[in-house]
């Protein structure tokens, strides 16, 4: 198992271009079963979760080429419809082929994706408006088995603006019969990228971006022909190692609007901002402020930075309290924080940092996705050696960081243990 090491202390300068979205490509992969092809798919990442979406979808009867950095995928009528335990259970949003392939096919077994460290995510959300569309659900060993003659629109109002059930309802909804309006349904930009390249394909999509999102049913949907936005976690992760470390870091292609609560509380913190066409450049700040959070579904704060912030905020001149309000379970990363020397206490859904003077190097281990990012943070800016195991977790999700990192000026580098 590869493991990194990083040895602290360099300030990071530089520019660094950031990467297709991990959670918007993978819907766009998914979205691809809702018509023949072939598909034409660019910017996506090299990531392993994108590598497993690839052989659901093979598994799925899709046939898929990379070509000069694009993928072109055809989706054959598969002999299966089935996404299996062992993909689902490596990778959640494996649950993103229920809605494309009861509206195309009419029949869809997914495997319930059950707990995952970060809490106990369930799909309740996704399968109840797939009902009031008209579905028939069963639970069978372990699996949710669909089936519906044709989906036909509803309005649904999710007790939660659940990303992924959006993004399930939207497409499933896109050649259903009628008219679905989705209510307080998630707002992420990632959801904005798929209704776009949906109505790419001829889907009738109008409030993507808004709580409420209707969608009027059409019979058939094109080919898509899309490139995937930035990764907008990815581009919040290099900014916070430019302030982690006093340094100055342009990631290039980073988009300011999809990123405007992290840039807040990056200014709060002390960091300077500069925003140009080519994309957000952070200088740290020689004395990092206190900033409480809050994380919150779009455009609140994102859970998905709230490890990687509290790494910076273990570092502040004085007290700080990260509120996580999205998942249940998401501070795995404070024993490993506390191991290099952070000084936390957790009090159910809150944290409170006092911040040290240093982070002390130590051996860690990464727990989840995020959580390995913070500590790959909190490495960059500890003294001595930190050596990061179980970093198969940030392949899932970052392409190629310790590169980007190094280009910066990182000591960093990936051993095989
Ligand atoms: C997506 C992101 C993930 C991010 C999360 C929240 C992808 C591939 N992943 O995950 O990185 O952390 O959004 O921004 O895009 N819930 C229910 N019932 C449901 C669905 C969700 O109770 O049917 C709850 C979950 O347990 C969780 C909360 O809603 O507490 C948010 O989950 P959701 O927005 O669905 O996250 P994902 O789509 O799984």
């Amino acid at each position: 198992m590869d493991k990194l090491i990083i040895h602290g202390g360099r300030r990071l300068t530089g520019e660094v271009a950031v990467s297709g979205a991990k959670n918007a490509a993978l819907p766009l992969l998914f979205a691809t079963l809702l018509a023949p092809g072939p598909h034409r798919l660019g910017n996506l990442p090299q990531l392993r979760d994108i590598t497993t979406a690839e052989h659901l979808l093979a598994g799925l009867g899709a046939t898929v080429e990379s070509r000069n950095g694009r993928v072109v995928l055809t989706s054959n009528t598969p002999a299966t419809f089935e996404a299996p335990y062992e993909l689902v259970r490596t990778m959640r949003a494996s649950v993103l082929v229920l809605g494309p392939l009861l509206a195309r096919y009419g029949l869809a077994r997914v495997s319930l994706p059950g707990g995952c460290a970060i809490g106990a995510r369930p799909i309740n959300l996704h399968l109840k408006g797939l009902e009031a569309m008209g579905a028939e659900i069963h639970l069978d060993h372990g699996y949710v088995e669909a089936r519906a003659k044709r989906l036909k629109g509803a309005r649904i109002y999710l007790d939660l603006p659940t990303v992924g059930g959006t993004e399930n309802l939207i497409m499933a909804a896109t050649l259903a019969k009628g008219t679905t309006v989705l209510e307080n349904a998630a707002r992420e930009p990632e959801i904005v990228d798929l209704v776009r390249a949906l109505q790419g394909m001829g889907a009738k999509i109008e409030g993507a971006g808004s709580d409420t999102v209707t969608i009027e049913g059409v019979d058939e949907l094109k080919p898509m022909d899309y490139a995937v936005m930035p990764d907008r976690i990815e581009a919040g992760t290099l900014l916070l190692a430019a302030a982690m470390t006093a340094g100055q870091v342009r990631v290039l292609g980073a988009r300011p609007e999809h990123n405007e609560a992290l840039l807040s509380k990056l200014e709060e913190v002390g960091a300077d901002i500069d925003i140009d066409e080519a994309g957000i450049c952070v200088t740290g700040p020689g004395e990092i402020c206190p900033v409480n959070i809050r994380t919150q579904p779009y455009p609140g704060f994102p859970t998905d930075m709230q490890a990687q912030f509290m790494a910076l905020m273990a570092i502040g001149r004085g007290t700080s309290v990260v509120s996580e309000t999205v998942f249940e379970n998401r501070f795995m990363h404070v024993c490993e924080l506390q191991r290099m020397g952070a000084d936390i206490n957790i009090d159910g859904h809150t944290a409170t940092v006092q911040g040290v003077e240093q982070l002390l190097g130590a051996p860690v281990m990464a727990t989840d996705l995020r959580a390995s990012a913070c500590l790959v943070l909190a490495g960059l800016a500890a003294d001595n050696t930190t050596e990061l195991s179980r970093i198969y977790h940030l392949d899932r999700g970052y392409e190629g960081l310790e590169q980007k990192l190094r280009k910066l000026g990182a000591d960093i580098e990936r051993v095989s243990a």
